[in-house]
């Protein structure tokens, strides 16, 4: 251990001086341009102008993922992309079908509605399938995706329940886009014939989906290796952190 904390002290200092330059230094720099827009994005402003969403509005309100997009679109860089299914389409459910669900699976039944990336309709007649929702939290398995499928300029998406086609875009123009659904996006997982018990939770510690999951900016902790690995993997992805910030750092020194 000796031979390792003598490199090592001299290093930790380069970037602690390093770091505290750099602090300095941007702190030095007053009202540096801030790039984006100015003028915060809301959603629920959006489906107003469309006039017929009165209840998906109500919905994410209810359950606030409203503001968490407009939060989440502020600061992500990937932006998002909103299918919005019209008062019809609710209106075409069956009876009691929102009121049937736990309020969790209310949750989830609008996150299956946002995609935490910004796709034109371009994009989605090209995209690899299933896409990501914000339903699907951290699983990488494809669970609560999404399936686009285009011909010529038509787009559908599809839920291995339901498959409907993108009518209209509310907005189409990074970071946000919104497109009109003639149904509800049902997602298999909760109205399949194989679908998940709502009860029990995934066996992986995955945390349950959450929007402003991403936003934290105290993003070194959760970035860590997992516990479960060898203490010199730790030791050896922690040194590759240091030397990037030290490779960083220099270009800014010299
Ligand atoms: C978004 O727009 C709605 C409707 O126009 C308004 O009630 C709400 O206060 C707005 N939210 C923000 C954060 O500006
Ligand atoms: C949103 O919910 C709040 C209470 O949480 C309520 O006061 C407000 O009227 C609701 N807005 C809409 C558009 O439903
Ligand atoms: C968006 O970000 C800017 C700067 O980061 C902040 O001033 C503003 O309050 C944010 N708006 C919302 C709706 O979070
Ligand atoms: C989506 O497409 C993938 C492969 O393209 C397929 O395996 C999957 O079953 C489809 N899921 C739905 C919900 O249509
Ligand atoms: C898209 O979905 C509609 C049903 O909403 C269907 O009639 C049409 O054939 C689908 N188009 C494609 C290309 O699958
Ligand atoms: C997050 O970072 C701030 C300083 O940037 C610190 O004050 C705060 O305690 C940190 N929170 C957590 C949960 O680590």
């Amino acid at each position: 251990m000796a031979t390792l904390h003598l490199p090592l002290a001299p290093l930790l200092l380069l970037i602690l001086t390093a770091a505290a330059f750099l602090s300095t230094e941007i702190a030095a720099q007053p009202a540096a341009p801030a790039p984006g827009p100015a003028r915060p994005i809301n959603i629920t402003a959006i489906l107003e102008k469309g006039g017929q969403f009165v209840t998906f509005i109500r919905l994410l309100n209810t359950t606030q993922i409203g503001s968490q997009i407009n939060i989440q679109i502020n600061s992500s860089s990937e932006g998002m992309t909103v299918l919005a299914p019209t008062d019809n389409a609710f209106q075409n459910l069956k009876p009691g079908t929102l009121n049937k669900l736990s309020p969790d699976d209310q949750v989830k039944l609008i996150l299956y509605h946002v995609s935490p990336k910004y796709y034109t309709l371009e994009d989605l007649l090209s995209v690899s399938n299933p896409v990501r929702t914000q339903a699907s939290g951290r699983d990488v398995g494809g669970v609560y995706g999404l399936n686009f499928t285009g011909q010529g300029n038509q787009v559908n998406v599809s839920t291995g329940i339901v498959e409907t086609r993108l009518s209209t875009s509310l907005r189409q123009q990074r970071p946000l886009a919104v497109y009109v659904v003639d149904m509800v996006l049902l997602p298999e997982e909760m109205f399949g014939e194989r679908k998940i018990s709502p009860v029990a939770p995934p066996p992986k510690k995955s945390k349950s989906p959450d929007v402003s999951d991403d936003l934290d900016t105290n993003s070194t902790k959760k970035a860590a290796p997992p516990t479960e690995k060898s203490g010199s993997c730790e030791m050896k992805s922690g040194l590759g952190f240091g030397l990037g910030l030290v490779v960083l750092t220099l270009k800014f020194l010299f």
